[in-house]
């Protein structure tokens, strides 16, 4: 096996530099790896190294690693000229399933043998996108959320044919890039928090269908409301907080559970879990310091958005 340790990376390829591969390429570039990049676009290249500035003084705000430089930057004069030699890929083509399959055949005939190949895809089976690998079981989903150079969550997904070694590498290079990488433990479409924000976006449409509030109202109830919320508590400590002293336990107790009968047990398992050691009052002190650090945040970039009406 001639794949480096995840944290002994040196040069990653992103092929596809829009948006998302433009976002990439900055993290890659701030943790002090060399990035080589394609993209077919006839500008491509201007416009990624306007991406990466632009990203710069976030990265600069979070801490470049030692020779992390925008100069490492360098461009491919075709896909097959990006993956030649590079330790990690990430493809960020349009989420184009035919697309992605032909340039992902492409991308494995060409890259080293044991180089980690990762999607950007928002929605497709890696078993799907990988059919036509020689080498299937390097491919992965690495799917991040825009802008990709500040948010940390990266879904790791993989197919049928992905090796578990090759799910622990993946997690542990994005790792080492700073992100919070989140291994699925099977693939499905769409994989898990765009299927989460999907739900909440299907509600939203149909309130606003049957006239209960316009789309003004929704971006408010999310983003002053459970969105704040969100980023610091998750469906799992905000039943455990709602309980009071008596925790996630009395939440269920009193409110009761939706889900299937008996499922209650495994998900205050997983709560008392996770935050043993914890009092209720020592997480409740957590989340207001968090809250309030975030409403200060807030405070000083107020919400740009005015209603029409
Ligand atoms: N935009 C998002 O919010 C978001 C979030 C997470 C993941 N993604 C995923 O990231 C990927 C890229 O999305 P994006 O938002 O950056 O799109 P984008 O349109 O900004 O960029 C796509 C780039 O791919 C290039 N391209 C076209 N054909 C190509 C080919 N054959 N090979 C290589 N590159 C090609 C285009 O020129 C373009 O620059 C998609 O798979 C998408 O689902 C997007």
């Amino acid at each position: 096996m001639s794949r480096p340790e995840s944290n002994a990376v040196r040069e990653v390829a992103c092929v596809g530099a829009g948006t998302v591969g433009g976002g990439w390429a900055a993290v890659f570039l701030a943790r002090g790896l060399d990035v080589r990049a394609w993209d077919p676009a006839p500008d491509g290249e201007a416009k990624l190294r306007e991406t990466v500035a632009s990203a710069w003084p976030a990265m600069e705000h979070l801490g470049l690693a030692p020779g992390a430089s925008q100069d490492r930057l360098r461009w491919a004069a075709s896909a097959e000229a990006a993956v030649d030699g590079a330790d990690f890929v990430q493809e960020s083509a349009p989420d184009d399933e035919p697309l992605k399959v032909a340039l992902l055949e492409r991308l494995d005939a060409a890259a080293p043998r044991d180089t980690v190949i990762a999607s950007s895809s928002s929605k497709f089976l890696p078993s799907r996108l990988a059919a036509r690998c020689k080498s299937p079981e390097r491919v992965v989903i690495g799917h991040p959320f825009v802008p990709v150079y500040l948010v940390p969550l990266v879904e790791v997904v993989g197919g049928e044919h992905t090796s578990a070694e090759v799910m622990r590498w993946a997690c542990d290079f994005y790792t080492a890039c700073g992100k919070k990488a989140l291994p699925l433990k099977r693939e499905i479409e769409a994989y898990l928090a765009n299927r989460l924000q999907q739900a909440v976006l299907a509600e939203a449409m149909s309130l606003v269908e049957k006239g209960v509030c316009d789309w003004d109202d929704v971006e408010e109830a999310v983003t002053y409301g459970p969105g704040y919320r969100w980023a610091v508590v998750g469906p799992m400590l905000h039943r455990h907080l709602g309980g009071g002293r008596g925790g996630v336990r009395h939440m269920i107790a009193h409110f009761g559970w939706k889900g299937p009968p008996g499922s209650e047990v495994e998900f205050i398992d997983a709560v008392e879990r996770r935050w043993s050691g914890m009092s209720i009052a020592d997480l409740e002190r957590w989340r207001d310091a968090r809250l309030l650090g975030m409403l200060d945040v807030f405070a000083s970039y107020p919400d740009p958005g005015k209603r029409s009406g």
